[in-house]
């Protein structure tokens, strides 16, 4: 995100008097700002969409669109953009109402100087700045966050390896498998941060427990169990994981309701927890482990097979094992280069 000055603020205006655009795009022009304009809305908003502007000086009363209905049309994109609004003449003037359910930050009469126009689009500059700045600030805050997971993710891997290097290629799978599925961005980021740090609730699991060789009584089992309602209550301290810790929480849920730890059922389970569960079994299958050989992907594929409808999302796993068995080059180099 961008944290510096806006030197040359890009402005866009909407107006359908041609000669008094090109006497506004001109004086702009002379502060050093970079100006489009446009007669027409509908190429407008197309242009706005496209193309990210600091500010929009439209004309409210115009045919066949009027000012506040471009608002409208555009505030559904940009919530950020600061909209100067002008008129002819005060008669003219849209209603306080319009202005504030619009976020409508300045209104301008034509008849009025320019100087007063000028003096709106700095204080929109300066709005926009702020604007930023608080953006950054809060994506940087995200970001230590993530950081600080990622540093108790790792404490579980000084001690236990296989925890770190199994959650790299889960997220690398599960990461694939979204974009096979064509997820949209946001789906893709929780489930990239799900992923990663899915198994992070092992760090409360003793060290006999999660470093024993040999296979698991029922007891120590029942305390693996508890991983997933760990990870998820230590990453709900911070909002930033709201989306995230459901999913961790239902990593271990089976379709058929009989997993853990809460029981959930067929869609009661979060469609990406489902997502997640084939890859992090996947995984398990095919890597080895002080108790097991690895398998091949050909056999982890049959008992993701074996397990549509009762451990996993039928359809989900079907579409699994098409993607694995169409690009399965790409899976190897997933699962080894870690
Ligand atoms: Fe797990
Ligand atoms: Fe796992």
């Amino acid at each position: 995100m961008n944290n510096e000055k806006i030197t040359n603020s890009k402005i866009l205006i909407i107006d359908d008097d041609v000669n008094m655009m090109d006497i506004l795009s001109v004086i702009l022009k002379k502060y050093g700002h970079i100006v489009n304009t446009y007669t027409e809305p509908v190429s407008a908003i197309e242009e706005l969409k496209n193309n990210k502007y600091d500010i929009l000086i439209v004309n409210y009363l115009m045919t066949p669109v009027n000012g506040d209905r471009i608002v409208e049309l555009v505030r559904e994109f940009d919530k950020e953009i600061y909209i100067i609004l002008m008129s002819m003449h005060k008669d003219l003037a849209p209603s306080i109402e319009t202005m504030q359910s619009l976020d409508i930050q300045a209104y301008f009469e034509k008849s009025t100087q320019f100087d007063q126009l000028i003096m709106f689009i700095q204080t929109g500059i300066k709005y926009i700045e702020q604007l930023r700045k608080i953006k950054n600030m809060k994506l940087q805050l995200e970001q230590y966050l993530i950081d600080f997971a990622q540093i108790l993710l790792n404490t579980v891997g000084a001690k236990d390896n296989y925890t770190e290097k199994h959650s790299i290629r889960v997220t690398r799978l599960s990461l694939y498998f979204a974009n096979y599925l064509t997820l949209d961005k946001k789906d893709i980021e929780t489930l990239n941060l799900a992923a990663s740090f899915h198994d992070i609730g092992k760090i409360g699991i003793p060290d006999k427990i999660l470093l024993k060789e040999d296979k698991l009584t029922d007891e120590e089992f029942d305390q693996i169990k508890f991983h997933p309602t760990l990870g998820a209550n230590i990453l709900r301290v911070s909002n930033i994981f709201k989306d995230v810790c459901p999913i961790i929480e239902s990593h271990h849920e089976r379709y058929d309701g009989k997993g853990y730890p809460n029981k959930l059922k067929g869609e009661e389970i979060p469609y990406l927890a489902r997502l997640l569960t084939i890859c992090d079994s996947f995984d398990a299958i095919v890597a080895k482990r002080p108790y097991k050989e690895a398998k091949t992907i050909e056999y982890a594929l049959e008992e993701i097979n074996r397990g549509k409808g009762s451990q996993f999302d039928k359809n989900l796993a079907e579409k699994f094992i098409t993607m694995v068995n169409e690009n399965k080059s790409e899976i190897e180099k997933i699962l080894s280069n870690v």
